[in-house]
């Protein structure tokens, strides 16, 4: 059978996932796998229309279709993004069209089901047959049992197209957006009382309801709010993932382009920053993309801590909860507050422009009480999973990362805890009788439970 594996890693051939395909290559000889550097090469296919066309023919040809990468940022890397991009705005699904289509990716686990759940989307609305998605942890081909289930993976996603399995969809098209949104009502222009805010953007000129909800936004305050156009800067490419950030946060870029004195001199000294974009598939730009990536350079340290963030988003947010997901958790893992979401959905013009106002305001408010919502799972899982990868098998080459964690009480572990190990070791075995068993599981733990908030009620 012929596979064609679209491999997203921006380090081709030399990256930890391609090890996996070159193990299934091992694995299957008898089958053929065609490897792309989609990420790679992005700028060359994106420019060359020969090489995507190649790409196309050869998709065309396949009896299965393999997307391989890193996990990004919650999702594919920025360069891979872009190649998805390109699939719809050269018109060129029905390449895909009711091919088998299976998801392989590395990580560390951290938000690799928003990534999954993402690429399912695509698949789906690419109308291919969504077999199903591998995600492993970087190191697990190392092992015999890694080794062994990722073989079964594949024999059993070869198997599926050979038999043509049925495959479900789990996600239904996109309902557009498709009114227009002007600005209606004008109110009170809020005093930022000092507060720094800074507007970021990808509008394009042909972006209308983007364009208006930012001006109407911008328009609450009595000072113009600073505005950056992303597409404004100088960005020579995406994040490369050479890692090269892990010992002291410099980026290999340097200066070669704009993006960490931008960062550094305009999004760090902010208090309050919005981020605004169009959904372009299930996601924002590339271009958002790729700021997400590029600010890798700060590694696993919140660098937008204490701030508000507000998210400004034209389309259909509300049939994307996987994006809302990765918005909320991305502003959590940040330490900061969100200070809200307002889309250009609702129909009245006048709905949107009060959300816009109201964000204005509960970011101003928020920014001077210093709140911060309390933590959720999605910042608490991905803490502990960040917290024992810096601890362990990440130490070395995350030196940064691991000055800060051990500086900034980030290793809250091992749990010493001694009082209350202790204790639940004397209740434990006292369980043992059940006479005291029911004693103990009676009214008895339910009041034990609330004895420590007595305190605060005195
Ligand atoms: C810019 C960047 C962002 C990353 N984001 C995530 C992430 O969101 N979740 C995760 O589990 N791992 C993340 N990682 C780790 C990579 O997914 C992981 O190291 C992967 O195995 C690299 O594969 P590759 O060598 O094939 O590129 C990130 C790495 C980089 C460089």
């Amino acid at each position: 059978m012929k596979i064609t594996v679209l491999h997203g890693s921006p380090k081709g051939d030399i990256s930890v996932t391609m090890q996996y395909i070159r193990f299934l290559q091992q694995q299957f000889p008898e089958h053929t796998f065609t490897v792309w550097q989609i990420a790679q090469q992005s700028r060359l296919i994106e420019q060359d229309e020969a090489r995507f066309k190649d790409i196309l023919r050869n998709v065309a040809e396949a009896d299965g279709i393999l997307w391989s990468f890193p996990l990004y940022y919650y999702l594919v890397p920025a360069q891979y993004k872009r190649f998805i991009e390109l699939i719809r705005e050269r018109q060129a699904e029905e390449y895909f069209q009711g091919k088998y289509t299976a998801v392989l990716t590395t990580s560390i686990h951290f938000f690799d089901h928003t990534a999954h759940n993402y690429m399912h989307a695509i698949a789906d609305d690419l109308a291919m047959k969504y077999y199903g998605g591998y995600s492993a942890a970087m190191q697990d081909l190392l092992q015999t049992a890694g080794q062994q289930r990722l073989t079964l993976f594949a024999r059993n996603f070869l198997a599926a197209i050979a038999s043509a399995q049925a495959t479900a969809k789990a996600y239904l098209p996109l309902i557009p957006v498709t009114h227009a949104y002007t600005p209606a009502l004008s109110q009170p222009p809020l005093d930022p009382q000092g507060r720094k805010i800074l507007i970021l953007h990808d509008a394009l000129p042909s972006q209308t309801n983007l364009t208006n909800m930012l001006t109407a936004y911008a328009a609450s305050y009595s000072q113009k709010p600073d505005i950056i156009n992303l597409r404004d800067l100088s960005i020579k490419g995406g994040c490369l993932g050479c890692i090269r950030c892990a010992y002291d946060n410099t980026c290999v870029y340097g200066n070669k382009d704009d993006f960490i004195t931008f960062f550094n001199t305009k999004v760090k000294p902010a208090d309050i920053i919005i981020m605004a974009g169009a959904i372009h598939d299930r996601y924002l730009s590339s271009r958002w993309k790729t700021f997400f990536d590029r600010s890798f350079f700060n590694n696993h340290v919140p660098a937008l801590k204490g701030k508000q963030l507000g998210f400004i988003v034209s389309g259909p947010l509300a049939q994307l909860t996987n994006l809302r997901q990765i918005l909320e958790a991305y502003t959590e893992l940040q330490e900061a507050n969100i200070a809200g979401i307002v889309t250009d959905e609702p129909e009245s013009a006048a709905s949107i422009d009060k959300l816009l106002y109201q964000l204005a305001k509960t970011g101003i408010e928020h920014s001077l009480q210093n709140y911060l919502q309390p933590p959720s799972f999605l910042s608490v899982g991905g803490h502990k999973i960040f917290r024992d990868a810096i601890w362990g098998e990440l130490r070395f080459p995350f030196i940064a990362d691991h000055q800060y964690y051990k500086q900034n009480g980030r290793y809250d572990f091992p749990h010493r805890q001694y009082a209350s190990r202790l204790f639940a070791a004397i209740l434990s075995v006292a369980a043992k009788l059940p006479f005291i068993r029911r004693q103990l599981y009676s009214e008895q733990i339910k009041e034990h439970m609330i004895k420590p908030f007595q305190r605060i009620f005195q």
